[in-house]
C-alpha cells in the first residue's frame, strides 16, 4: 500500500507526536533515537517538498516537551534549542567546510565535546550563587526543579573565584552514572517496580520526583557545557568553559580545541570506542564553533544553532548465529518466542538470549534456521533482534515457524482475540503456568511470603508438596527441610511468612489469585467496591461490568475463573486456613494515615486510575481535606484530564501546585 504525500505527512506527524509523548512525558520510548531522527528527517523533507500542507503545529516546528504538572513553570531567558544531528563522519566534515565558507574563509576553531545522554538543565547564578534550575520543558519554558538540583553534589551552590559575571546562565546535562543506574534498577527489580530502560530515562524521571530527599538518594551527576550571559569573561566558548571549571563546575575532560578537519575526524574515531570506558552514558559528540563572534554571525535556524552539530554514535550492534528459537510459557499461558544465540559481547555484557516478543514480530523478521542475526542494545538494557544478515543464510535453510502446541504440555495453542499472542489453554495442567502462578502468589506485592522465590516454588512443585496456592497453607517446616538448601531455621522462617500472609488483606489476595486481566490496580478497585470474595463470586458478568473500570473482557475472565469447581475448592481451603477474603472495618482503619494532615485539596477533571469519589476518599483517609473551590488556603489542585479552564487560571494565578494523579498517589505512598 502506498500513501499519497499528504497521507504520509499526516501519518508521520501523528507518529512523531506519539513518540514525543512516549519520550518526554512517559519516559518510555518505543523506538530508538535513530529511528525517531529518521522519521523526523523524512517529514522535514516531505514538508519542504509540499509547502501546501504546512501546519504551524507540526512536530518539525518544536523541540518536544517534558513539562509536567506539580512544578512551577518558568520562562527561559534564552530559548533552549536542540542540535542538528548526523550519524556520518562525512556530514560532520561537510558541516566544518560549510561554516568556514559561510565565514568567508576566516580561521575557524572547533570545540569537540561528549554528547551526554541525560536530561538538559539550565542553571541561573546571581552573585555567585545558584538561584534557579529549570528543565528544558518545551524549549520556551521549563519546570523549576531548583530544590531537586540542589541535591546534586557536583553542582556548586556557591562559586569559587571572583571573575564570574554578576548574573549568568550555564547549561548542561543531568546524568545518572552507570553505577547509580544499575543500583536503582536492582532496587526496582527487588520491589517488582518497572525498570528504567536507560540512564537517560532514569535521570529525567528522577529530576521530576516531588521529594528532593528521594532525588538525593539516587546519585545524579551533572556535566556543564554552555555558558550564556551578557558579560562572559572570554570571547570564545573554550576559554569560558575553562573559567566555569575554575568556578567549580564539572566540565568534561574530553573537551578539546581543534583547528582542522583531520583533528575532528581523529576525535570521532577516538571517542567512538573510548566512550565505553566513561562512567556515564553518552550518545554522541558535539562540535561547536569556538569564537562567540563567529557563532553570532552563523546564527540559528528555527530549531537549532548553525554553529553546532551533534554526531550520534550508532547503536551498539553485534552479529551472531541463531542456535534455536525456544518458546517460553508464562504464568497466564502466554507463549513468548526467544532467540537463543551464540554468546556475543555487546556493550560490556554477554548476550545469549533475546526476546522475539510475539508471532507477528517473529514473522516480520522472517528468521530462518541458523540465521546470522543482528542484536542491538543502543542504551537499552534488554537486547533486541533488529534484523537478519541475508547474505549469510545457508541455502535451503527453513523458516522458523511459531509452535502450534505448547512446548511443555503439548496442548494445542489458541490465539488471543485481537492480539498477536498465542496462549496454552491448559491452565491447570501445564507446569510452567502453575509454577508461575505459585511464584506470583508469594511475591512481595501479593502475599509477600519471604523465603520463597522462583527456585523454591519450582522445587516445591517438583517435590509434589505444592500443586496449587492453597497447598502453601498445609506446609510444615519438616516439608521444607526436605528441599535442598533449607535448614530448620530457614524452614521455620518460611512457615512464619506463610502465617503472616493470611492477613495481608483482601485487595492483595485478589491480585495474588492470577485471574487473567486482573492486575494490581483493577484488583484494588474491585476489592474496595465489592468488599468480599463471597460478594464477588456471586456476581454475574453483567453485574461485574457495572464496577468502574471493569469491561466485558475482565468481567468474563472473573466469571470464568470462579465458575471452575477446582477454583472454588481452592478458595474454600484458603478460607479454612484463615486467609483474609474480605475488607473489614479494622482493615479500613489500617489504611488511615496522617500523610496529608492539614492539607486542603481541590479535585478537578477526569482521572484514569480512580474515580473522583475514590480520590476524595483517599484524601480523607490520609488525613487531608476536600474543598470545592480554589482559594489562597488550597494546598494542591489534583487535576485529571480536561481540568476546567477557570480553575486552571485561578490555581496558576495563586501559584498553587497542580498535581496529577500519579504524583498524588506517590504522595500517599501508592
Ligand atoms: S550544546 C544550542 N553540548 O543534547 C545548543 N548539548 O540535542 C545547546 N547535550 O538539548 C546544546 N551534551 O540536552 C550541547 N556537550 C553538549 C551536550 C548537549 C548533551 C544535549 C542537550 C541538548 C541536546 C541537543
Amino acid at each position: 500500500m502506498t500513501m499519497s504525500p499528504k497521507e504520509e505527512i499526516l501519518y508521520l506527524r501523528s507518529e512523531l507526536n506519539r513518540h514525543n509523548h512516549n519520550y518526554y512525558v512517559n519516559n518510555a520510548p518505543e523506538i530508538s533515537d535513530r529511528e525517531f531522527d529518521e522519521m523526523m528527517k523524512k517529514l522535514e523533507r516531505l514538508e519542504a517538498e509540499h509547502p501546501e500542507y504546512d501546519d504551524p503545529l507540526s512536530p518539525t516546528r518544536r523541540v518536544g516537551s517534558d513539562l509536567s504538572r506539580g512544578f512551577k513553570q518558568v520562562a527561559h531567558i534564552y530559548p533552549m534549542l536542540s542540535l542538528g544531528n548526523t550519524y556520518s563522519i562525512e556530514e560532520v566534515d561537510a558541516w566544518v567546510k560549510r561554516t568556514s565558507t559561510a565565514l568567508a574563509g576566516q580561521d575557524v576553531s572547533i570545540v569537540g565535546e561528549m554528547k551526554f545522554d541525560g536530561t538538559g538543565i539550565s542553571l541561573i547564578y546571581e552573585h555567585g550563587r545558584l538561584v534557579r534550575a529549570v528543565t528544558r520543558g518545551d524549549g520556551e519554558k521549563g519546570d523549576d526543579v531548583t530544590e531537586n538540583v540542589k541535591t546534586i553534589r557536583s553542582i556548586p551552590l556557591q562559586l569559587s573565584g571572583d571573575d564570574w559575571p554578576e548574573m549568568f546562565e550555564i547549561r548542561g546535562e543531568i546524568v545518572m552514572p552507570w553505577k547509580a543506574f544499575e543500583r536503582l534498577n536492582a532496587d526496582r527489580a527487588f520491589n517488582e517496580e518497572p525498570l528504567f530502560a536507560n540512564p537517560r530515562n532514569a535521570a529525567a524521571g528522577t529530576i521530576k520526583l516531588l521529594n528532593p530527599a528521594e532525588v538525593a538518594a539516587r546519585g545524579l551527576d551533572a556535566y556543564l557545557y554552555y555558558l550564556l550571559g551578557e558579560n562572559l569573561p572570554f570571547d570564545n566558548h573554550y576559554d569560558n568553559m575553562l573559567a566555569a571549571r575554575r568556578w567549580g563546575f564539572k566540565v568534561s575532560d574530553a573537551m578539546t580545541l581543534m583547528t582542522s578537519i583531520d583533528q575532528v575526524d581523529a576525535f570521532i574515531n577516538k571517542w567512538d570506542t573510548a566512550r565505553k570506558e566513561l562512567p556515564v552514558a553518552t550518545d554522541g559528540l558535539v562540535f561547536k564553533v569556538n569564537s562567540l563572534r563567529q557563532q553570532l554571525n552563523l546564527g540559528f535556524t528555527a530549531k537549532s544553532p548553525r554553529w553546532a552539530i551533534a554526531y550520534k554514535f550508532a547503536a551498539e550492534r553485534a552479529l551472531t548465529r541463531l542456535r534455536f528459537v525456544s518458546f517460553d510459557v508464562g504464568r497466564l499461558g502466554y507463549i513468548t518466542p526467544v532467540a537463543n544465540l551464540d554468546p556475543v559481547l555487546l556493550s560490556g555484557t554477554v548476550v545469549k538470549r533475546a526476546s522475539l516478543h510475539n508471532e507477528d514480530i517473529m514473522t516480520t523478521l522472517d528468521i530462518h534456521e541458523d540465521d546470522m542475526l543482528y542484536v542491538e542494545k543502543g542504551g537499552e538494557i534488554i537486547p533486541k533482534i533488529t534484523g537478519v544478515e541475508l547474505s549469510e543464510r545457508e541455502p535451503g535453510a527453513k523458516p522458523v515457524v511459531f509452535v502450534s502446541h505448547c512446548p511443555v504440555c503439548g496442548s494445542p495453542l489458541v490465539r488471543v482475540e485481537g492480539e498477536a499472542a498465542w496462549i496454552c489453554p491448559n491452565k491447570d495442567g501445564c507446569p510452567p503456568q502453575i509454577i508461575g502462578r505459585l511464584e506470583h502468589f508469594v511475591g512481595r506485592r501479593m502475599m509477600n511470603i519471604d523465603g520463597i522465590g522462583e527456585e523454591t516454588a519450582a522445587a516445591l512443585y517438583a517435590a509434589g508438596l505444592v500443586r496449587n496456592i492453597a497447598d502453601f497453607y498445609d506446609l510444615k517446616a519438616s516439608d521444607l527441610m526436605k528441599l535442598e538448601g533449607f535448614g530448620r531455621r530457614s524452614a521455620e522462617r518460611v512457615i512464619e511468612g506463610i502465617e503472616a500472609s493470611k492477613s495481608v488483606g483482601f485487595e492483595r489476595v485478589l491480585y495474588a489469585l492470577s485471574i487473567p486481566f486482573v492486575g494490581e490496580t483493577t484488583a484494588k478497585k474491585i476489592a474496595r467496591t465489592v468488599k468480599s470474595l463471597d460478594n464477588l463470586m456471586a456476581m454475574t458478568p453483567e453485574q461485574l461490568e457495572s464496577i468502574e473500570d471493569v469491561g466485558k473482557k475482565i468481567a468474563v475472565s472473573i466469571a470464568d475463573y470462579f465458575a471452575s469447581p477446582e477454583k472454588r475448592e481452592m478458595i474454600e481451603r484458603l478460607r479454612r486456613a484463615g486467609v483474609t477474603l474480605a475488607i473489614d472495618e479494622d482493615e479500613d482503619a489500617e489504611g488511615k494515615t496522617d500523610l496529608l494532615a492539614g492539607k486542603t485539596f481541590v479535585i478537578s477533571g477526569v482521572f484514569a486510575r480512580h474515580s473522583r469519589d475514590e480520590y476524595k476518599a483517599l484524601i480523607e483517609r490520609n488525613g487531608g481535606k476536600n474543598v470545592g473551590s480554589i482559594s489562597k488556603k488550597t494546598d494542591y489542585v489534583l487535576a485529571g484530564e480536561n481540568m476546567g479552564p477557570a480553575k486552571l487560571e485561578k490555581a496558576t494565578a495563586l501559584g498553587i501546585p497542580i498535581i496529577d494523579e500519579d504524583t498524588f498517589l506517590a504522595m500517599i505512598g501508592q
